[in-house]
């Protein structure tokens, strides 16, 4: 068991392609971490640094105490699954799992002679972590089958599973659902989940999927261009992004922004749209800075039918009038297309909602739970 640590690591491939930028996480152990971002972000490079299939430029990867810059990627104890795994065609399920233990436990055919009760010993313990895990993944039923006689799903628990059965002190696992239809998604993650609850190993997963992260990771380390953007529990990601790009990427419908002014009558500040304003709670940091040019946000389920009980009681100071434009049944609830003025707004709401579409409406939103971000930096102000 073994927590991880990336130490000041950046990768420059070629002259100037920073994959990773001066990347510093710290995974506990036995923590599942998710490691989340688009396309190029430098996730699957991270990964693959502490793998060691990967060399970083500088700084340190680290697993439990140990710098593991110098350790061949053998003797570093990872397992780790990809998106695109490949399983041996011409073995059957039981085989493609036991041959990874084989290689390493079973010390070659004149070794075998020469050690016959222990070689026996051996074999009778990987028979039985086979089946063991078989048995957790639910692959039992088709061990004496080869890889194209199963579905997709069936072979990616194949692949899971012969990472499992090694034991190893890291897990990585780098997209290894994305092949999976939505169902057998969502099946096999709670799975995963499950699996690393029993098996308590420190595990590290890419994704790009937002949804994924929040579901499955105790903690989301959300990335761009190579830079750690954030790293923490997804209720607090959620709740309190650092910048922007975290609270775009983060929720999903994704968060409103609006460009706003902060503005001040008497001792009330407001974060100004123009066409609407909206009071800022009391001492929120953003109220002494009137003038400045900001990025209101606000998340499609912060906005509430006025008419229909909710978190919020209307008052002038939180309620909004705003044209329907478009009203997409989600069944519990309805994804509402809004239009104050000039600015859109996108909201999220309760199935009860007589609002109907081409007509004005009014809408309450939670300020508790409005988001500012400087324009200069993109970052939170809070
Ligand atoms: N071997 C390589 N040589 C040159 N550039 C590379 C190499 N591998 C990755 N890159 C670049 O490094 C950046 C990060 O790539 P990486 O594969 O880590 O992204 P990713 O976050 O895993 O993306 P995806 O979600 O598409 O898998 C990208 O700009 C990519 O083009
Ligand atoms: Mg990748």
């Amino acid at each position: 068991m073994a927590g991880v640590a990336f130490r000041n690591i950046s990768k420059v491939f070629g002259k100037d392609v920073k994959a990773v930028d001066n990347l510093n996480l710290e995974i506990r152990d036995k923590e599942f971490m998710v490691l989340v971002g688009p396309s190029g972000c430098g996730k699957t490079t991270a990964l693959r640094m502490i793998a060691g299939l990967e060399e970083s430029t500088e700084g340190d990867i680290m697993i439990g105490e140990v710098r593991v810059n110098d350790v061949p990627p053998k003797d570093r104890d990872i397992a780790m699954v990809f998106q695109n795994y490949a399983l041996y065609p011409h073995m059957n399920v039981y085989d493609n799992i036991a041959f990874g233990l084989r290689l390493r436990e079973l010390k070659g055919f004149f070794w075998q002679l020469t050690h016959m009760a222990e070689a026996r010993r051996i074999k009778l313990d990987i028979d039985s972590r086979v089946k063991e895990v078989a048995r957790m993944l639910q692959i039992e039923k088709y061990l004496h089958r080869r890889p194209k006689e199963l579905s997709g799903g069936q072979r990616q628990r194949v692949a899971l599973a012969r990472a499992i059965v090694r034991k190893p002190k890291v897990f990585l696992m780098d997209e290894p659902l994305s092949n999976l239809d939505a169902k057998l998604r969502v099946e096999t993650r709670a799975e995963l989940i499950r699996l690393h609850r029993s098996l308590g190993i420190t595990t590290i997963y890419v994704t790009h999927d937002q949804t994924e992260a929040m579901t499955m990771g105790q903690r989301i380390a959300i990335m761009r261009d190579g830079k750690l953007q954030q790293c923490d529990e997804p209720e607090t990601v959620y709740a309190y992004p650092a910048n922007k790009f975290v609270a775009s990427f983060i929720g999903s419908p994704p968060m409103n922004f609006v460009d706003a002014k902060i503005t001040n009558v008497g001792e009330q500040a407001y974060v100004d749209a123009g066409d609407f304003k909206l009071a800022l709670p009391a001492g929120h940091p953003a109220a002494g800075m009137s003038g400045k040019s900001v990025t209101l946000g606000i998340r499609p389920e912060e906005i509430f039918d006025a008419t229909l009980p909710s978190r919020v009681t209307p008052n002038e100071l939180n309620t909004i009038r705003a044209k329907v434009d478009v009203l997409e049944p989600l069944g519990d609830r309805y994804i509402a297309y809004l239009t104050i003025g000039g600015h859109k707004l996108v909201s999220s709401i309760d199935n009860e909602t007589k609002i109907k579409v081409d007509q004005e409406a009014n809408f309450t939103i939670n300020l508790e739970r409005i988001h500012i971000f400087d324009n200069d930096t993109e970052a939170a102000i809070r």
